[in-house]
C-alpha cells in the first residue's frame, strides 16, 4: 500500500517535443530543455521576460519561488496578484507551449523571510497550486505544504524534478541589523519530518538518471548574510547525508531568491559527483547596487541584470551532460556554462 502511495506521488509525463525538431528526435519522449527562474514582480508587466522564455521553447518551465510579490495575509489580494501574473499574454503563450511546475519562496508564501509562523499558509498553498494548475489527482494537494515531484522521460533518459518547500515548515530565523544579517539557527529545521521522509523516498528512486532539486533559497552558497540553507546547519547536513546515502546519479540544485544569478560548486565527500547550485534571480527586479557578493563556492561571474536560466540536457552518453545559459532582455546570453558528469 505504501508502495502504491509512493508511486502515485510520482507523475510520469511524456512531454511533446518542441516544433521544428529533426525527425529522429521527434520519436523520443524525453526532456531536452528546462528553463527556470524566480523573483517576478507581477506588477512590472512591461518588464516581464516571458517573451524571451517562450523563444527558448523549453519542455518545462520551473518557478523557483517569489513567483509573485504578495506579502500579505489578505487572500483576495494574493489571488489578484496571481491572476495578474497569470494573465500576461506571453505567460499564457508559455502555458500553451510548455509544462509549467513550481514551488514558492517567502514573498508568494506570505511575507518577507517568513516561515511556519505565517498564519495563512494553508490558504496560500491552495492559491499557489491553483496558479500552477497542479493536477487535482496529484497527491501534493492532500499534504500540508507545497512540495511535489515530477518524473519525465524513460530508458536511461529520465529526469526527476523534486520541488522542495522551504517555507511552510521552516523554523524561525532571527536577524541582526546594520546590515541586516540572518543568525544561524543551530537546531532549527527547514523541511519538517513529513517532507524529510518523503524526500528520502524520492531520492531513492532508481528510475532517475538525473535529479534536479528546486529550493527557493540557495543550498550551497554560505558566505552571504541573507537566507540560505547554511542558516540551518542541521538541516543542511541532513540533506547532504540523504544524498550520500540514496543517490547514485548526477544531482543539481536550482535556486532563486537572491536577485543575482550564479553557479556554485561543492565536492561533497561520500557522493561521487560534484554538486552544483544553479541560482537564477530575478525575472523583473535586479539587485540595486552591484557590490561584490561573497561566495567562495561560486564558479564564474555574478550576474546582476534580470534573467532566467535555460538548461539543455544532452543524453548522448551514458551520463547526462548539462549546458546552462542565463538569458536576459532581448534574449541576450549573460553567461553560459557546461557540466560533464
Ligand atoms: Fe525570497
Amino acid at each position: 500500500m505504501r508502495y502504491l502511495t509512493y508511486l502515485s506521488l510520482i507523475i510520469a509525463v511524456s512531454c511533446s517535443q518542441p516544433k521544428k525538431q529533426q525527425a529522429t528526435e521527434e520519436k523520443e519522449h524525453f526532456i531536452q530543455t528546462i528553463a527556470f527562474g524566480s523573483c517576478s514582480r507581477q506588477d512590472k508587466v512591461e518588464d516581464q521576460l516571458w517573451k524571451e522564455v517562450v523563444a527558448e521553447n523549453p519542455n518545462i518551465w520551473i518557478w523557483l519561488g517569489d513567483n509573485i510579490y504578495a506579502d500579505t495575509e489578505d487572500m483576495a489580494k494574493m489571488k489578484a496578484d496571481y491572476d495578474l501574473q497569470k494573465s500576461h499574454p506571453d505567460y499564457q503563450a508559455l502555458l500553451k507551449q510548455s509544462s509549467v511546475i513550481g514551488t514558492w519562496d517567502d514573498h508568494d508564501f506570505g511575507g518577507n523571510d517568513l516561515g511556519k509562523e505565517y498564519p495563512m499558509k494553508d490558504e496560500s498553498r491552495d492559491l499557489l497550486f491553483d496558479f500552477l494548475d497542479v493536477d487535482q489527482k496529484n497527491e501534493a494537494w492532500n499534504r500540508k505544504g507545497a512540495y511535489q515531484s515530477y518524473r519525465y522521460g524513460s530508458n536511461g533518459k529520465t529526469v526527476k524534478i523534486i520541488l522542495l518547500d522551504v517555507r511552510y515548515f521552516r523554523d524561525s530565523l532571527l536577524w541582526t541589523m546594520n546590515p541586516k544579517t540572518a543568525q544561524v539557527n543551530m537546531d532549527g529545521d527547514i523541511l519538517g519530518e513529513e517532507q524529510w521522509s518523503w524526500l528520502e523516498e524520492e531520492l531513492s528512486d532508481k528510475e532517475a538518471d538525473l535529479i534536479l532539486i528546486a529550493s527557493g533559497i540557495q543550498v550551497l552558497a554560505k558566505d552571504h548574510r541573507f537566507e540560505k540553507w547554511a542558516n540551518f546547519p542541521k538541516a543542511k547536513t541532513r540533506l547532504f547525508n540523504l544524498i550520500k546515502e540514496n543517490v547514485n546519479v548526477p544531482l543539481a540544485f536550482m535556486t532563486g531568491d537572491r536577485h543575482i544569478s550564479e553557479v556554485s560548486k561543492f565536492d561533497l565527500e561520500g557522493y561521487k559527483f560534484p554538486l552544483y547550485d544553479f541560482t537564477s534571480s530575478s525575472l523583473t527586479t535586479p539587485w540595486g547596487e552591484q557590490s561584490e557578493d561573497p561566495n567562495e563556492l561560486r564558479i564564474g561571474p555574478t550576474i546582476y541584470p534580470v534573467n532566467f536560466a535555460v538548461m539543455k540536457v544532452n543524453w548522448a552518453n551514458s551520463k547526462p551532460a548539462l549546458q546552462l545559459k542565463f538569458v536576459g532582455k532581448e534574449s541576450e546570453v549573460l553567461h553560459d556554462f557546461s557540466v560533464d558528469y
